[in-house]
């Protein structure tokens, strides 16, 4: 299976940060606008009761009457058309039958492929009214990956955007998580250059138009260390707390940034009332 072994084999880091042109932007607008679509119809959908696995249904119908597939699925020997974390869990947790109930938070994190370009993107979703501390991590994580977006702009570095989410969350007695990033994107799911949610400002390479990447930090109420279980995929919090994550694509263009995942519906942060 020369597939398999392709993916798994280790990325070669060649500091090579490609640039794409008008063609690509609008590649990366119409696959963003996808996967904003078929969140905005999880905003619908997701509830008390409802289990993780009719969402992962519900993003693999919409992606294939739109002539899109999910990136996920078979990646890596990945099954399922979206990651679908709640709770404690950090990252990439699988769907299961498990009916959500009142008071879980859970990320919901889809990446659909249209004519080669990668839309990738995720949301918190709060379940029925959740404790305080949960909103106020909700809100803290959507302000981060803004301000981090923020940040962009051609001639900056980076770094900018770490530094622009850690001096944001730290102070407020949240941690932000370091064993996973941000990365490029494009025509291919995870490319350079990597996107630490820490950093310092004018570190790291700079900022070029035609930069293409997502921003998606993931913080947590404790402490930022990260363990996986055994499934080989779940990523949760060593210390149980609750983590919440957003993720936009965004290009860098002559003037700033571009967000390609923007919610259609104006579905941007919880609760989903449109603005
Ligand atoms: N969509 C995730 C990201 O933001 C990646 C999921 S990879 C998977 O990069 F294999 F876990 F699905
Ligand atoms: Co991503
Ligand atoms: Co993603």
């Amino acid at each position: 299976m020369i597939y398999v072994e392709a993916a798994k084999a280790p990325l070669r880091k060649t500091g090579h940060i490609k640039l794409y042109g008008p063609d690509g932007f609008a590649g990366m607008r119409r696959a963003g606008q996808l996967t904003a679509q078929v969140l905005d119809l999880v905003a619908e959908m997701i509830g008390p009761g409802v289990s993780t696995e009719a969402v992962d249904k519900l993003i693999f119908d919409f992606a294939l009457a739109n002539n899109a597939y999910p990136a996920t699925l078979m990646y890596r020997g990945y099954r399922y058309s979206v990651c679908t974390s709640v709770n404690h869990v950090v990252c990439h947790g699988m769907p299961n039958a498990r009916p959500l109930r009142e008071g879980d938070i859970v990320n919901v994190d889809v990446t659909l492929v249209l004519d080669g370009w990668y839309g990738d993107s995720s949301r918190m979703f709060a379940i029925g009214p959740v404790p305080r501390r949960a909103e106020r991590l909700l809100e803290v994580t959507y302000e981060a990956m803004m301000r981090g977006i923020a940040a962009i702009r051609p001639g900056g570095h980076v770094g900018d955007i770490g530094a622009a989410i850690q001096d944001f969350v730290e102070p407020q007695h949240m941690s932000v998580v370091r064993d996973f990033c941000g990365h490029g994107v494009g025509q291919v799911f995870h490319d350079e250059p990597n996107i630490v949610h820490v950093g310092r400002r004018g570190e790291g390479p700079e900022l070029r138009p035609g930069m293409i990447f997502t921003v998606e930090p993931m913080i947590n109420l404790g402490r930022p260390h990260v363990k996986v279980l055994s499934d080989g995929w779940t990523a949760v919090t060593r210390d149980r707390s609750l983590s919440a994550q957003f993720e936009h694509a965004v290009g860098v263009t002559e003037t700033g940034v571009e967000i390609f995942t923007q919610s259609p519906k104006g579905y941007h942060k919880p609760p989903y009332l449109p603005t």
